[in-house]
């Protein structure tokens, strides 16, 4: 806890210097605000072929543009066959550009002919949300158990949220247990118009300012069997992000990409299915107008969806309901938030969690962790948490800690804390379900409290993980998050921890579904599978037929990292703000936890793509994200590292994590160069934690970005569309980190404007174009854009102490010489706010106070700088057109 840690209060100050404005309130500096002028102009939308009557005779099938096809045999493994596709009726026309056996990641071969039967609207009726309609069908598919009655909800929620609701009326379905917000009223003016078509069923949402299609679901077919769902949809262009968790660029190919959703352990891999399932897309709207738009489908059954050049989606699940959201944004970061209004903004983090980081697997002993935490302090290498990975545990055993080497354990986590330093110890899911000499608590009183997932039969379900054979905790269950509390309780009083690394939480199994396999279910073998990894729902996980407390795990498997972080940060233990980092996740993680982007390689190209898997969590709402620095598997070289040491600064979490058997990859563990680069990069970091944070309560209070795309701030210029080697913290700090081995330099793209230098106030003023910067391996470059104030402070080797030192303001003027932005500050732990103290109507900080302030863009010297009318001392550099000023009476608090 930090000695005197102040927050602002209510008072309301203004301070002029030049041309520049500030004005303090509150919480909040406020200096000058410029909103972004909201894009109007629209483009009509290229509509998709019609589904018109029905037919499979080759003309029909003939019209259909290969663009447009949507797959009708989506079964892997199968060579699809003119009599197979038949069978189904539908349309067999071998593509030319596809590769024989497979229409899967190619134009499919066989597809939907059109007027192929689904459902009829036979009624509509209003209601005080919106209107609820019959959906009627006649004809079975090929896929058992059709539900051939359905209802649907429409809930005009908001003016920018539409809420769609497919059920079975007759029976009740799975749905995901998260809370998501109740609407009482109907919008009254909503930004959205909906139409429905009768035969085919099918619903067309409309952005009302511009007609644009958001949405047509009448392009292909609508599924509704027991374990087969599908829903397709044209989209608004080919500009599409989000539907984590994958490795690929930032903004999805649209080129016949099939993305598998089914939370899965496995090394960051393109094409398949990986350890977080999030189902929500932001799409710009089409014509380049800068608006965009959101879609969420909240279903956590294994899913694929699949984009093609329609451009067009599938979702294809195998369970659930149809329950989706459209957002209408109109600016991508209006999209995010709404979005987040329904899944909950992400928390915010305590102050140390935007520290260095420095964790590996296998330390080997408490005394060689302490080792490298001392030798960081010796070189004067900022490091705010240490870490252990399992090898701190006796025999790999959760709650407990190896009493041989890491003995010294409680007495490092002591002397952390004495430096204000933190500690996070990983804990996986599986509890070892064979006895250790003296029984073992957690499993013993699991057992007595029933916490654990069951077979069907009522057996505890077995599985293998690093400890051996392990029962699984069900977090779906209060019980067990009570049993969990107790088990760390306990663990706490021996080793008082500060955070927890929830790993493993997929949940990972050594062997499929379970020591015995699973029974031979519909579960267990749906009709339809989606491409997940292994090809089998329990490959490397739980029997889908488990048994937990809300559902099957066939319904709750995806879901499983997302309760075990909400186990894992009860108000109860965590009377300060909770820090968690899950592997698995699903949507409304954000407000438990943060994510790392898992077993990465060290490798440039592994460098490259988190970036892309930091923006998109920035999307999914999990700001606290970022990536093994200097790659997790496999042997790191040097100048990769300090490449990456660098990016990793401009992580939201910033972690240094090896794997066992590698060499060392801390900071010292380099050549004096190397770690004085990285040295500089981590102080950098620690300068803008003012900023950083502020960033982080904007997303925690408004569902804003913290790292964000370029296309977010520039959303009318598609150059920066598929951008995602360089991005922003907030609306104005702009990253181009290298990514290459062996160069000095980097090409970053500046979109139009003013941009300067931050280092040196070098000002570019950019027509929207790429340019060549110098990049010596001890320098990260970072522009500032026109108009910004960013808080910086004095940096120092923790924020415990970095974050009391005085405030900088750095400003970068615009053309007509203003700037603005804005400081969020309170005691970094609880939120407290109370711990100010003033000394006159001008408030003063006891603990922080703004020193010095530097602007950018000063064209001409000037003969007087005054603060609050006085004068302040200063200095300018007329060949950087820069000004220093420094007065007492630049504080804000
Ligand atoms: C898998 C995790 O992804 C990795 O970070 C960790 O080091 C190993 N498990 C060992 O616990």
């Amino acid at each position: 806890m930090l000695p005197r840690r102040p927050s602002c209060s209510a008072t309301t100050a203004l301070i002029s210097l030049g041309s520049l404005l500030l004005l303090v309130c509150g919480l909040w500096l406020l200096v000058t605000i410029f909103w972004l002028q909201a894009p109007s102009n629209s483009v009509p939308h290229r509509a998709p072929p019609p589904r018109g009557s029905p037919g499979t005779e080759p003309q029909a099938c003939g019209v259909v543009p290969e663009a447009w096809r949507f797959d009708c045999y989506p079964e892997r493994g199968v060579v699809v066959t003119r009599e197979l596709c038949e069978a189904r009726n539908c349309c067999f026309i071998p593509a030319s550009s596809s590769p024989p056996a497979l229409g899967r990641n190619g134009v499919p071969w066989c597809f939907y002919p059109p007027g192929f039967p689904s459902y009829s609207l036979v009624s509509v009726n209003a209601t005080d949300l919106g209107q609820t309609g019959t959906l009627v069908k006649t004809v079975k598919t090929y896929y058992p158990k059709d539900i051939l009655t359905l209802q649907l909800g429409l809930l005009y929620e908001t003016d920018n949220r539409l809420r769609v609701r497919i059920t079975d009326p007759s029976e009740s379905r799975f749905e995901v247990p998260i809370a998501v917000p109740k609407a009482t009223e109907k919008a009254s003016s909503p930004a959205y118009s909906v139409e429905l078509s009768n035969e085919p069923f099918g619903i067309i949402v409309k952005r009302t300012s511009t007609g644009a299609v958001l949405l047509n679901t009448t392009v292909a077919p609508l599924f509704y069997c027991d374990q087969f769902l599908q829903l397709s949809s044209s989209l608004s262009s080919q500009y599409i992000y989000g539907l984590g968790e994958h490795r690929s660029s930032f903004l999805h190919d649209i080129h016949w990409n099939t993305l598998t959703m089914w939370a899965r352990d496995v090394a960051p891999t393109e094409l398949t299915n990986l350890y977080g399932v999030h189902p929500f897309y932001l799409a710009m709207d089409e014509g380049g107008t800068g608006t965009a738009h959101g879609f969420f489908l909240l279903n956590s059954n294994a899913m694929d969806v699949v984009l093609q050049p329609g451009p067009a989606i599938t979702w294809r699940t195998i369970g659930g309901i149809l329950d989706f959201y459209v957002f209408l944004g109109p600016d991508p970061t209006s999209v995010i938030g709404q979005y987040l209004e329904v899944v909950g903004y992400p928390a915010m983090p305590v102050y140390w969690a935007l520290g260095y980081h420095l964790c590996r697997w296998g330390y080997g002993s408490s005394n060689a962790t302490w080792d490298v935490v001392k030798n960081m302090r010796n070189y004067g290498i900022p490091q705010d948490v240490q870490w252990n990975d399992i090898d701190y545990m006796d025999r790999s055993l959760d709650f407990t800690f190896d009493p041989t080497a890491f003995s010294t354990l409680p007495d490092m986590v002591k002397d952390l804390h004495s430096h204000g330093q933190r500690y996070v110890m990983m804990l996986d899911p599986g509890i070892s379900s064979v006895q250790p000499e003296g029984g073992y608590w957690p499993y013993d009183e699991g057992l007595r409290r029933g916490v654990f997932i069951n077979h069907t039969d009522g057996s505890t379900l077995i599985g293998k993980v690093w400890p051996g054979l392990t029962a699984f905790p069900d977090f779906s269950d209060d019980v067990t998050h009570e049993w969990w509390y107790d088990n760390l309780k306990r663990f706490h009083d021996k080793v008082p921890f500060d955070g927890l690394w929830i790993d493993m939480n997929e949940p990972s199994s050594f062997v499929d579904g379970s020591t015995v396999g699973c029974p031979d279910t519909e579960l267990e073998n749906p009709p339809y599978t989606p491409g997940i990894l292994g090809g089998l729902l329990r490959a490397k996980t739980l029997c889908a037929s488990a048994v937990q407390k809300t559902s099957s795990h066939y319904n709750m498997h995806s879901l499983y990292g997302l309760l075990e972080a909400k186990a894992s940060c009860p108000e109860a233990y965590v009377r300060k703000r909770a820090f968690v980092i899950s592997r698995s996740t699903f949507p409304s993680q954000g407000q438990y936890s943060g994510h790392w982007l898992g077993d990465n390689r060290s490798h440039w190209k592994d460098m490259y793509t988190s970036i892309a898997g930091m923006l998109t969590f920035n999307l999914l709402g999990v700001p606290l994200v970022g990536a093994d620095i200097c790659g997790f598997s496999e042997q790191t070289e040097e100048e990769l590292c300090v490449r990456w040491t660098q990016l990793g600064a401009f992580y939201p979490f910033t972690r240094n994590h090896n794997s066992i058997d590698q060499k060392p990859q801390d900071p010292p563990a380099f050549s004096p160069a190397a770690r004085s680069a990285m040295k500089q990069s981590l102080l950098l970091r620690s300068s803008l934690f003012p900023l950083l944070y502020t960033l982080f309560h904007r997303a925690h209070t408004h569902g804003h970005t913290v790292a964000r795309p370029l296309l977010f701030e520039f959303p009318k210029d598609v150059r920066t569309y598929g951008i995602d080697r360089q991005f922003l913290w907030g609306k104005s700090l702009m990253v181009t980190p290298v990514l290459d081995p062996g160069v000095d330099y980097v090409v970053g793209y500046f979109p139009q404007g003013l941009w300067y230098d931050y280092y040196t106030g070098d000002s570019i003023r950019s027509k929207g174009e790429e340019l060549r910067l110098k990049a010596p391996l001890e320098h990260i470059n970072l522009h500032l854009r026109e108009g910004a104030v960013i808080p910086t402070q004095r940096p120092n080797t923790t924020l415990f102490v970095s974050s009391g030192q005085p405030l900088h303001l750095v400003s970068s003027l615009s053309e007509d010489g203003s700037a603005g932005g804005e400081l969020f500050w309170d005691d970094g732990e609880t939120g407290s706010t109370n711990t100010i103290t003033f000394t006159s109507s001008l408030p003063i900080a006891s603990y922080i106070t703004v020193e010095t302030a530097s602007f950018y863009g000063v064209k001409m010297e000037p003969t007087r700088v005054m603060v609050n009318s006085h004068d302040a001392a200063f200095t300018y550099r007329a060949n950087q057109v820069r000004l220093g000023v420094r007065s007492q009476r630049l504080s804000v608090f």
